[in-house]
């Protein structure tokens, strides 16, 4: 038992499925750790913007991801984690559509998502893990115990978002992030290197419709081990 690495439940899906919330809840409700991997890419993305690397050079990106320093401060609850990129507040700057396009942009690249791998297994530790982004179950936790895939109609997807930047204050249309979610969506799906989809052993969870409670209720019920 000694050696059993923690255990770590994935939870993958397009953006705008909800990931990022239900699974700091369920995080929070299991008192397991949180890796938010998303915002790994776009603090990539925003650090190459920073220091002008060429953002068509997968090499140079690399060497930037590979440079930059990111923690999460961790809130009270289920709270968004502040990010810190090189040692700067970007909290706010990474959730702007900007930065998720930036992002899906460079993690096409190969030696980008190479570069992230450590950063990302580093987060596993006791009590458990709550992994949140595209590939967590695919590629870069295969093994883990509980996998679950989210998915929700992408005109809600882009009310959720609408809602989400709006009461941030920052200001979008609903009808160019439903453009924006969807080229996205296409971009992630259809790139060479860990494509969204599922994991063949993921349970698939449709959260059009439902509350965050209904869905964070479903997730814990899928794991009666714990
Ligand atoms: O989840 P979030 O919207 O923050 O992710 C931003 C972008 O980062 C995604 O559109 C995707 O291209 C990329 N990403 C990824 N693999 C992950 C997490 C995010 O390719 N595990």
């Amino acid at each position: 038992m000694r050696n059993m690495p923690a255990p770590v439940l994935t939870i993958d899906g397009p953006s705008g499925s909800g990931k990022g919330t239900i699974s700091r809840h369920v995080a929070n409700r299991l008192g397991w750790h949180y890796l938010d991997s998303g915002a790994l890419y776009r603090a990539v993305g925003l650090a190459a913007a920073w220091s002008q690397v060429d953002l068509s050079d997968a090499d140079d990106v690399a060497a930037c991801a590979e440079r930059t320093e990111i923690h999460f401060e961790t809130g009270e609850g289920s709270a968004e984690p502040r990010v810190i990129v090189n040692g700067k507040d970007a909290t706010h700057q990474l959730r702007m559509e900007t930065a998720g396009a930036a992002a899906s942009a460079i993690a096409a690249m190969p030696p980008v998502r190479a570069a992230l791998v450590q950063k990302q297994h580093d987060f596993r530790r006791v009590p458990g893990l709550v992994a949140d982004g595209r590939d967590m179950g695919t590629v870069i936790f295969p093994d883990a115990v509980f996998k679950v895939f989210l998915t929700a109609s992408a005109e809600e997807r882009a009310q959720r978002r609408y809602k989400q930047l709006k009461d941030k204050g920052v200001s979008v249309t609903l009808a160019g992030l439903l453009g924006e979610i969807l080229a996205r969506d296409a971009r992630d799906a259809n790139r060479e290197v860990a494509p969204l989809r599922p994991a063949e052993d993921a349970v698939r969870i449709d959260t059009t419709g439902l509350g965050i409670d209904a869905v964070v209720e479903r997730v814990l019920a899928l794991m009666p081990s714990r």
